[in-house]
């Protein structure tokens, strides 16, 4: 199956559907080089926290000093399987490194409260370590992570936006798709970007 929500990911900020507050406020984070410590990415499921962390990471490691340390980059976690153990070795190395290192932790919901509890010190005295860590379960994020980080709040875009962007889509496939029908399928994904892209395809592929 041709899976058009990895296909029309985006891969830079002007790609991502909506939340043009995020992209105003990033875009001068840009301009200026300089970043928040911690970002905390919330939001509705698929409403694009992953992909947005990933585009923001990325601007991260390349708007700043690289270091001599073959460990710059951007290192993402699937918070489910990080343990406490974990947590202290990827925090180590903060010690005798000078250039950037961004860790994307992402469902942090899903990180066990003891892990998340060790991360609190690293996020707030870490120099040179940026974190972005992404949920749609804030209310299972320990408290004090939250108030350490700079809040960003993932929206879906509006219908009319979603419609127009099913309707360009489904030219670039070469498929016959009307405004009621785009509509109707984002109505019934209830304005959900991921949803919209996976109803989509099932239009496409068998209707
Ligand atoms: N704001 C957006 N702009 C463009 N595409 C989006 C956006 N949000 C979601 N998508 C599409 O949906 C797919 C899934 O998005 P993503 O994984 O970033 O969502 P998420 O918020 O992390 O979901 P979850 O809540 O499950 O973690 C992307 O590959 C992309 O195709
Ligand atoms: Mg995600």
């Amino acid at each position: 199956m041709n899976d058009l929500m990895l296909k029309y990911r985006p891969q830079s900020m002007s790609e991502v559907w909506g939340n043009e507050k995020i992209k105003s406020v990033w875009d001068g984070f840009v301009k200026s080089r300089s970043f928040p410590k911690a970002i905390l990415l919330r939001g509705g499921y698929g409403s694009g926290k992953t992909t947005l962390g990933r585009i923001m990471g990325r601007d991260i490691v390349e708007c700043l000093p690289k270091g001599m340390c073959s460990t710059d980059g951007l290192f993402e976690y699937d918070s489910v399987g990080v343990d406490i153990e974990m947590v202290r070795r990827v925090m180590d190395i903060r010690n005798f490194h000078h250039g950037v290192i961004v860790r994307f932790f992402d469902e942090i919901h899903r990180m066990p409260e003891k892990s998340q509890e060790v991360l609190l010190k690293p996020i707030e005295e870490s120099e040179n370590i940026y974190f972005i860590l992404a949920t749609s379960n804030p209310e299972k994020v320990d408290g004090g992570i939250i108030s350490r980080c700079a809040e960003f709040e993932v929206e879906n875009p509006s219908f009319e936006f979603l419609t127009d962007e099913l309707l360009k889509i489904a030219k670039l496939e070469g498929v016959q798709l009307t405004r009621e029908e785009a509509l109707e399928i984002v109505e019934c994904s209830n304005g959900s970007p991921r949803k919209s892209l996976i109803n989509l395809q099932l239009k496409i592929n068998y209707f």
